[in-house]
């Protein structure tokens, strides 16, 4: 088993996220939408590097974006070579760190209802489900599972609501 190492992602991984994207989702996001998301200052992009080669290759990915009351995660993948490994955990819990002295944001996200494996992880991590947007994603009109957690605060423990 080889250490996996994050960092965040910049222009020139775009070629090896299109690969696990398109492994990942039946829609999945365009280069330019991911680029877009790596230029904004205000969003949060880390890569997962399997750390056996000299340079590390992507294994997985998460894209986050700061929104006026959370940080909304936008993508998750890991390749699914890769896939339970713990590394989409240690990736959503990497952002808990480097966002923690935000007091002011919890953090939000949608899923697929039918996305078992993903809202388990989730839950796992401290997500509450907290409603349903109908017909949400437009290939096949299924419904979007939203999730929220409240603030993680840098010692560990919660804001009340
Ligand atoms: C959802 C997704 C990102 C999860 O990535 P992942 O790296 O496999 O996630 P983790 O390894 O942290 O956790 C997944 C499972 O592996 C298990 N796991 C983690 N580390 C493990 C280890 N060392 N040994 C055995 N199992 C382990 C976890 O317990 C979890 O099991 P569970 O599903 O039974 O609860 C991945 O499946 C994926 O890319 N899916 C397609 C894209 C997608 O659906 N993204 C989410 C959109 S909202």
């Amino acid at each position: 088993m080889t250490t996996v190492q994050l960092r965040e992602l910049v222009l020139a991984d775009l070629a090896a996220i299109e690969v696990i994207e398109r492994r990942s989702y039946p829609t999945p996001w365009s280069r330019s939408m991911f680029a877009g998301e790596l230029a904004k200052p205000s969003s949060i992009c880390l890569g997962a590097f399997d750390a056996d080669g000299e340079e590390g290759v992507l294994v997985g990915y998460l894209v986050v974006s700061r929104y006026v009351d959370a940080w909304h995660v936008m993508n998750v993948a890991v390749d699914p070579e890769h896939r339970s490994r713990g590394i989409a955990a240690m990736m959503i819990e990497r952002l808990f760190e480097l966002t923690a002295d935000d007091a002011r944001r919890g953090y939000t996200l949608e899923v697929r209802v039918s996305n078992a494996t993903a809202i388990r992880l989730y839950e796992r991590l401290g997500f509450k489900s907290r409603g349903i947007r109908r017909g949400y994603y437009t290939d096949n009109r299924e419904d979007a599972l939203i999730m929220w957690k409240d603030p993680v605060r840098s010692n560990g423990s919660q804001t009340a609501t």
